[in-house]
């Protein structure tokens, strides 16, 4: 099995490289190797090395500056996608997306399926969206998995931000009115290796963490993890829950993403990702 991964210096692109099979052909691509915004070079790319399977994780993730940076978010997560997903159309290679739950508004208050209507309220959920639709439109054997609050050891995160933001403060106001599913990013990885060794129809699939929390209660038990990991060198933070009018950002954010995962799950068995033991693995390995 021969196996394209862009974006491999992200979250999802190092867990990837992390759980890939060694009897396996990776050929892992960063934005220097393979801009996925640069058509000619995809082409070029992938008629060369001939994967069996594609998958994107490459992304333009700074959900505020994507308010100011519009065009470059539109051409990393709408054209990019669209370019490899014609590329693995017209080379056969499977191809395997992730997408957001950012592309729903978040009004609802029950977990969202795949066939809910879209309705991104910022510009990152807008081209995320658009990328989806792209995908589709030109490649309907396309698989996308929408997933949510993704932490892992590596690049940016909100455990890191708050594991940093503790090392110089001692009280945090921490979003109490956001509800989602934390997702570990290692489990991403290994859903997208379960999808490439079996038979999935093309289309929509969620995939996240096995419960919801608000990040106030996320941030609640990463100290808590933290403390029980080093009792003795961590310092006391006290944490206070705010709503997100207290905490003005340049991108809105819907106030209920939670993902409805009985797709993937009756399909091929896939669990939810087991955020807080992961958590363990994931402040462990930072510390
Ligand atoms: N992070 C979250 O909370 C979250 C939530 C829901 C869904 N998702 C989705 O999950 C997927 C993985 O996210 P992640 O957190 O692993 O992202 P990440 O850590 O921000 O990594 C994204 C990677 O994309 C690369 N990239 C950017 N522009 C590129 C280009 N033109 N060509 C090739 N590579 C490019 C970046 O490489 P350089 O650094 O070299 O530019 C970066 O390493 C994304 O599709 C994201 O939208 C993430």
């Amino acid at each position: 099995m021969k196996v394209l991964l862009t974006g491999a210096n992200g979250q999802l692109g190092r867990c990837f490289i992390d759980k890939f099979p060694i009897d396996w052909i990776l050929l892992a691509t960063d934005s220097q190797q393979l801009d996925i915004t640069d058509n000619l070079a995809v082409n070029n790319f992938i008629n060369e090395h001939r994967p069996d399977v594609i998958v994107n994780a490459a992304a333009y993730t700074a959900v505020d500056m994507a308010e100011d940076e519009q065009d470059l978010a539109y051409q990393v997560n709408t054209i990019g996608p669209k370019n490899l997903a014609i590329a693995a159309q017209k080379y056969n290679a499977k191809f395997i997306h992730v997408s957001t739950d950012y592309v729903f508004d978040g009004t609802k208050n029950i977990p969202y399926v795949e066939e809910d209507t879209t309705n991104p309220i910022n510009i990152y959920g807008k081209t995320k969206r658009n990328g989806e639709v792209a995908i589709l439109n030109n490649n309907p054997s396309a698989i996308i998995i929408r997933t949510s609050w993704v932490f892992s050891e590596y690049g940016n995160n909100f455990v890191k931000t708050m594991l940093k933001l503790a090392s110089n403060k001692s009280e945090l106001s921490i979003i109490n009115d956001q509800l989602g599913c934390p997702t570990y990013a290692g489990d991403i990885a290994n859903t997208i290796l379960t999808i490439i060794m079996n038979e999935f129809d093309g289309g929509i699939y969620h995939y996240c963490g096995d419960q919801s929390v608000t990040w106030f209660k996320f941030a609640s038990k990463i100290f808590l993890i933290t403390e029980k990991l080093n009792p003795i060198t961590t310092k006391k933070i006290t944490l206070k829950p705010i709503l997100t009018s207290g905490y003005p950002t340049k991108a809105k954010r819907p106030l209920y993403s939670v993902l409805n995962m009985n797709k993937i799950e009756k399909i091929a068995g896939i669990k939810a990702s087991d955020w807080n033991n992961a958590l363990v693995h994931v402040i462990s390995h930072i510390k």
